[in-house]
């Protein structure tokens, strides 16, 4: 059925021409809307929008058809956040080590100890698909009612064979079971398993040779990723895995500069990754090493704030014309929650940037770094209708700053309304 939405308060994130696949610098602090617009969606698209008062040369649109009409009076309507980074498929949550951390243990020492990645693959083991089919599809609703549209799920709480294609035939399951856009990255090198300690040149060989030609012959991973940092895998590591996916047609996205300058966006960017996240560490190698390129910076908020970590120089990257996307990684360790309103609050609470900066990273920033700004992060016609209708609010200003309560009001993915 086709959707009417009208009498919007703000139409927020509009393009008209060429849809952009990304916004970088300067342009990331601006944002087209409408006021006072009416969208109108038909067969999971975007059909048209425009201002009230031009409804009427639209009309042809929907007259004689049969259309589902919203009232929005009052509120704001944006296009569904993308959430390009998560491990929300995982075994359970561990806030045993989240009190170790409060007082006062280290990421590192955790993960030293046998904790962190190492306590969820062991648990992994044990779970079958069908739990933690049942346990992601409750988190995916969970993260579709705070106005996601679209996410990333990574393996890589695995790291066996059977394990990380285990986690990756959950995530192939998701695709098919939610109306959310999902994309699969495998991350068999997430850390290296108890049984390969002081042999990780081994393990890495496990992942090229065994692990990713199973996972591209099932269709499993659309991005391969490595987490490149101190005390996980080196340079030389990424490069091997980042190499072998391309041959099987698996772009990188990876984990870089997190706990160190680990070299992880120099070789993400040699190896054209579609993304680099997290990257705390950042300086003016890195930066010069993004400019110019097609892979896109993504921080990773939530798990800075929730490790007390130091806030990536974010500013410093705009300032310096690069893009930057923001996304959750909603997991178990480092960041336990999906709610991507939050991550925009935090873009502008820890890393001061504008409301139009924070809304351009976590839409169409981060549509391009999960390869789908042609389709979403944006209101333009033809995109997928993933749209979110906020609450009554006084201004755009408000969704990042009324923090830590949920402003959706209602969610419409692929033109459809959720949970009527
Ligand atoms: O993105 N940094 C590496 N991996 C995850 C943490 C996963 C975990 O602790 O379970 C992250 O923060
Ligand atoms: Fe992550």
């Amino acid at each position: 059925m086709a959707l009417l939405i009208k009498n919007i308060k703000q139409l927020v994130q509009v393009e008209t021409g060429i849809p952009k696949k990304w916004v970088a610098g300067k342009e990331m602090a601006t944002l087209d809307v409408v006021n006072d617009a009416f969208l109108f969606i038909e067969e999971g698209k975007i059909a048209a929008f425009g201002t009230m008062k031009s409804m009427p040369e639209h009309s042809h649109w929907w007259d004689n058809k049969e259309v589902e009409v919203i009232d929005a009076k009052g509120k704001f309507v944006l296009p569904s956040f993308v959430d390009s980074h998560t491990h929300l498929v995982y075994p359970a949550s561990r806030e045993i080590e989240y009190v170790d951390k409060i007082k006062g243990l280290s990421y590192e020492e955790i993960a030293r100890r046998g904790g962190g990645i190492l306590n969820s693959a062991k648990k992994m083991q044990e779970l079958s698909e069908e739990e933690l089919l049942r346990d992601a599809l409750t988190r995916l609703d969970e993260i579709i009612a705070y106005g996601t549209g679209a996410v990333e799920i990574k393996s890589g709480y695995g790291l066996s064979f059977d394990s990380e294609l285990k986690m990756l035939r959950v995530i192939k399951k998701l695709k098919a079971l939610t109306p959310l856009t999902i994309k699969s990255t495998f991350l068999g090198a997430h850390a290296v398993p108890a049984e390969y300690k002081g042999r990780q040149r081994d393990y890495v060989d496990l992942v090229i040779n065994e692990m990713l030609p199973q996972v591209a012959l099932e269709g499993l991973a659309d991005y391969i990723d490595v987490f490149c940092d101190k005390g996980f895998f080196t340079v030389e590591d990424t490069e091997r895995i980042l190499e072998a996916g391309l041959q099987y047609g698996m772009q990188g996205k990876i984990h870089a500069n997190e706990l160190d300058f680990s070299g992880g966006v120099q070789a993400g960017v040699k190896y054209n990754a579609l993304s680099v996240d997290h990257l705390e560490y950042v300086g003016d190698d890195e930066i010069r090493a993004l400019q110019g390129s097609r892979t896109m910076p993504t921080i990773l908020p939530g798990a800075a704030f929730f490790l007390g970590m130091v806030y990536a120089p974010v500013r410093k990257m705009i300032d310096a014309g690069l893009p930057v996307a923001m996304a959750s990684d909603f997991n178990p360790g480092s960041s336990p929650s999906g709610n991507m309103q939050f991550i925009l609050s935090m873009a502008s609470i820890a890393y001061k940037l504008l409301p139009e900066e924070g809304i351009n990273a976590t839409t169409i920033n981060t549509a391009y770094a999960m390869d789908v700004s042609d389709q979403l992060g944006s209101i333009a016609v033809g995109k997928k209708a993933n749209v979110y209708i906020t609450k009554e609010m006084p201004s755009l200003e408000y969704l990042p700053y009324y923090y830590g309560v949920n402003k959706v009001d209602t969610v419409i993915l692929n033109g459809e309304v959720i949970g009527k």
